[in-house]
């Protein structure tokens, strides 16, 4: 709350919302930036998305307390005039608040980043060549340590076709393995077929 770097952001917030979860996990989520749910409660993926991703987290046999949560930016982007939705921060934004978790990283040093969509890489990485349709599913590297790009879930709550919850979920697996995590058959089948 010490920061006023967006004199703008600043006006609009109730809340920073910096990071929730376990700063010696092995494991970190980063998203794009607080929205209305999360500005209101201090805390990163509380809304829709954020109940979809806890259920992700679930589905990969962890606990949403014993991983890290952040997001690029910490303060909810402003929407002047409008009473509801959210908007993507600006690569100013990002640029400006990207030192917050560059110091996250270097502290927690996770053997794993997962890049909740484009703009979370864009964030990271700087203005990607590709999108994240192209980018999901490679690894990428940041400061030596491995970063899977996938797809935000709030994409996967607009488009629900299984084809796509498996391409994330292929995502989350590979990060399992990377983490030397045992994966069920179970675990290796879901979303394969309807
Ligand atoms: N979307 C994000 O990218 N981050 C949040 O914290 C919530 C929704």
């Amino acid at each position: 709350m010490q920061c006023v770097k967006c004199g703008h952001l600043v006006k609009s917030r109730k809340n920073v919302v910096f990071g929730v979860g376990d700063i010696h996990s092995e494991l970190m989520f980063v998203g794009e930036a607080p929205g209305m749910d999360e500005d209101r409660k201090g805390e990163p993926f509380v809304g829709k998305a954020g109940q979809l991703l806890s259920k992700i987290i679930q589905t990969m046999g962890l606990e949403r307390d014993a991983i890290y949560i952040c997001n690029v930016v910490k303060c909810r982007p402003d929407t002047p005039g409008q009473r509801h939705g959210n908007r993507k921060p600006t690569p100013t934004e990002m640029m400006t608040c990207l030192p917050y978790l560059q110091a996250q990283i270097e502290i927690i040093r996770p053997k794993v980043i997962v890049c909740l969509g484009g703009t979370a890489v864009e964030g990271l990485f700087g203005k990607a060549q590709m999108g994240i349709m192209r980018l999901r599913g490679t690894w990428m590297t940041f400061r030596e340590i491995p970063v899977m790009p996938t797809y935000h879930p709030a994409y996967l709550l607009r488009n629900q076709a299984i084809t796509e919850k498996r391409k994330l979920w292929e995502d989350m697996l590979q990060v399992l393995e990377r983490l030397e995590h045992p994966i069920s058959d179970k675990q290796r089948g879901y979303f394969l077929n309807g």
